[in-house]
């Protein structure tokens, strides 16, 4: 699997993936400005053999990122895919941060991917999401020396 930057061309496809994974999807016009943000943005794409495959989203200041969307598609979701990009993303990108999160508290695909990684759960959001679910806060913290340090 290949990880790089999104880029405005990518738009069409993300926003296909997007629909089809999520019952509230972003709306295309909100992908398009997270893609046309120049500054304090990581936003990412997955490729096996060019195609894209999954993406992810995230804002970050400083020493701070907060991941907005990671999604692998539906037809290469379970094959431990989601956990490579992520890998990718946390070893090139987000070593040096803390690491903030939003998942709806029943996602438990989602929530156990995180875990693994080392997130905590760190506080419930009630109503957070428009159709009434709470959320999950989770947070990876960099690590200690570099807190001691900093
Ligand atoms: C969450 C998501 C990115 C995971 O990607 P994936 O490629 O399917 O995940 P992987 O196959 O790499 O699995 C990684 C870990 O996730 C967890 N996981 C994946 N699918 C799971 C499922 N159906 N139930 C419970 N845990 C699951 C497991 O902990 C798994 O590790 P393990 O196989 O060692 O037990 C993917 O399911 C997805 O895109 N979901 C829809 C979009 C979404 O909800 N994104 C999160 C927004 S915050």
């Amino acid at each position: 699997m290949k990880c790089r930057k999104a880029h405005l061309e990518d738009l069409d496809i993300i926003f296909k993936i997007e629909q089809k994974l999520f019952n509230q999807p972003w709306t295309k016009k909100s992908i398009y400005n997270e893609l046309n943000r120049s500054k304090n943005t990581l936003n990412l794409v997955a490729e096996i053999d060019e195609k894209i495959i999954g993406y992810f989203f995230s804002h970050f200041f400083e020493r701070e990122a907060h991941i907005l969307n990671l999604a692998i598609d539906f037809p290469y979701q379970h094959k431990g895919l989601g956990k490579i990009f992520l890998n990718k993303i946390i070893n090139k990108y987000l070593k040096e941060a803390n690491v903030f999160l939003e998942v709806k508290r029943t996602n438990f695909p989602a929530i156990n991917l995180y875990l693994s990684f080392g997130f905590e759960e760190i506080n419930i959001r009630k109503d957070y999401y428009s159709d009434g679910e709470d959320a999950l806060e989770m947070v990876k913290k960099m690590n200690s020396y570099d807190l001691v340090s900093s």
